[in-house]
C-alpha cells in the first residue's frame, strides 16, 4: 500500500474493464474525481466520470479500487452519496443543452457516471483563445446572446426539476463543434430548492459564484445560478473573470468596469449583467423566464459611448483605486503572512485568472 502521501490517486489504466465500458484514456482529473473517454459495449464513444475525491483517498496505477484511510471513511461514503445523487439528479434530465447521463452504476467500491461523450471544447478554452487576440470585442453580442439564449433553457429545465447547478462557470459550459453548450459538471447541485443540507454547502469558485454562497445561511434559490450566468456574460464580454463578490462587497468596481464596455455593446446587455449580477439577491432576475425574456429582447439595442468627462473619471477613478488595492494588498500579506488559501495563484495554477489592470 502506498504511503499517506499527498500524490494523486492514479487513474484507471487505459483498456481496463469497468461496468462493460472498456476504458480508452484519461480527459480530466479534478478535485472529485477522473473523466475519461471510453467505449459501450456496442462501441459508442462515452463520457465517464469516476468519483474519486484525491483528498480522502490513494490508488496505485495499476489498482482498480481506491484505499480509503479509516478517519476519512465517513466523508468519503458522504461524498459517495452526494455524486450518486447528481447522476440520479441529472438521468431525470433531458435537454439538448444539459449534458445527458447514460448510466450509472457502483463497481469498485466507487461510483461511475456514464455520459453522451461531447466533441469540443470548453467556453473557458474558447474565451482564452478569443482574448489572446486582443481584439475590442471578445465574441459578437449576437453570438452571446444565441449562446446564453440556449444555456438559459437548459436552465430552466434543471430549475423546473428543483435542482440548482451552483458552479456555472465557462469551465462547465461545453462548446460542441456543431456550435451547442452544453452545462456539464452537477457535482454541486443538489436538490436544495426542497431541503437544504447544511452538510452540502457547495464550494465556489471565485468571480462567478454569488455573494450568498458565501454565507452559513445564505438562501440559494435560482438567483444563485442567475449570478453565475452573469458573470459568465461577463466573461464573454471581457475575456476575464469579474472580481470575487466578496471584494465586491468591500469596493464595487464592476459598474466602472461595465461603463468600458459602452459603446462595444449595448446598453441592453451591460444592463443584463448589471442586473443578474446584483449582490442584492433579489435585486436580480429572480427566474431563468425573467431573464430570458429580457436577453431575447430585439428592440432597444442603443449604443452609448462614454464621452470624454466620463472616461477621464474613470480613469482616475482606476489611479485611486489601484493605489489603494497596492496598500491593501501589502497590509494583507503582512498581516496573515500570506494571501488567501483557498484561491488559486493567479496565472499559475488557475488557468483562467482575473484581469490585472
Ligand atoms: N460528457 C463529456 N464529454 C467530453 N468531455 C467531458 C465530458 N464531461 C466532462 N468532460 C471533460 O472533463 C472535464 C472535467 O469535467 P467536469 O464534469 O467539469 O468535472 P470536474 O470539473 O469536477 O473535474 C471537462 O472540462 C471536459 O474537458
Ligand atoms: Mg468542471
Amino acid at each position: 500500500m502506498s504511503s499517506p502521501s499527498k500524490s494523486k490517486p492514479a487513474p484507471l489504466a487505459p483498456d481496463t474493464q469497468v461496468g462493460g465500458y472498456r476504458i480508452v484514456r484519461r480527459l480530466a482529473s479534478g478535485g472529485f474525481g477522473v473523466v475519461y473517454l471510453a467505449l459501450s459495449p456496442d462501441g459508442q464513444r462515452v463520457a465517464i466520470k469516476e468519483y474519486l475525491p484525491a483528498s480522502l483517498v490513494e490508488r496505485a496505477p495499476g489498482e482498480s479500487a481506491p484505499v480509503v484511510p479509516p478517519d476519512k471513511l465517513a466523508l468519503y461514503r458522504l461524498g459517495l452519496k452526494s455524486f450518486f445523487e447528481e447522476g440520479r439528479s441529472l438521468a431525470q434530465i433531458s435537454h439538448p443543452s444539459v449534458v445527458s447521463v447514460l448510466n450509472f452504476f457502483r463497481e469498485n467500491e466507487t461510483v461511475y457516471m456514464v455520459m453522451n461523450y461531447l466533441d469540443g471544447a470548453s467556453l473557458q478554452e474558447f474565451v482564452i483563445t478569443a482574448r489572446e487576440l486582443k481584439r475590442k470585442k471578445i465574441f459578437r453580442e449576437s453570438t452571446i446572446r444565441s449562446l446564453y439564449d440556449d444555456i438559459l433553457q437548459g436552465l430552466r429545465v434543471v430549475h423546473q426539476h428543483k435542482m440548482l447547478h451552483l458552479d456555472i462557470k465557462p469551465a462547465n459550459i461545453f462548446i460542441t463543434d456543431d456550435n451547442k453548450p452544453i452545462l456539464i459538471d452537477f457535482g454541486a447541485a443538489r436538490e436544495v430548492l426542497n431541503q437544504q443540507d447544511k452538510r452540502f454547502r457547495p464550494m465556489y469558485t471565485p468571480g462567478f459564484a454569488a455573494p450568498e454562497m458565501y454565507k452559513r445561511e445564505g438562501a440559494f434559490g435560482p438567483w444563485t445560478d442567475i449570478y453565475a450566468v452573469g458573470a459568465c456574460i461577463y466573461a464573454s464580454m471581457t475575456g476575464y473573470p469579474p472580481y470575487e463578490a466578496t471584494q465586491r462587497m468591500d469596493k464595487d468596481r464592476l459598474p466602472a468596469q461595465l461603463s468600458k464596455l459602452r459603446g462595444v455593446y449595448s446598453d441592453n446587455l451591460i444592463e443584463i449583467v448589471e442586473w443578474c449580477m446584483a449582490l442584492d439577491a433579489m435585486a436580480r432576475p429572480q427566474s431563468v423566464f425573467n431573464l430570458q425574456r429580457e436577453l431575447g429582447a430585439e428592440d432597444a439595442r442603443r449604443y452609448t459611448n462614454l464621452t470624454l468627462s466620463e472616461k477621464l473619471r474613470l480613469h482616475i477613478d482606476e489611479l485611486v483605486n489601484d493605489t489603494k488595492s497596492q496598500v491593501k494588498k501589502v497590509r494583507d500579506v503582512t498581516r496573515f503572512g500570506a494571501v488567501v488559501q483557498n484561491s488559486p495563484q493567479p496565472g499559475r495554477d488557475d488557468p483562467f485568472p482575473r484581469e490585472r489592470n
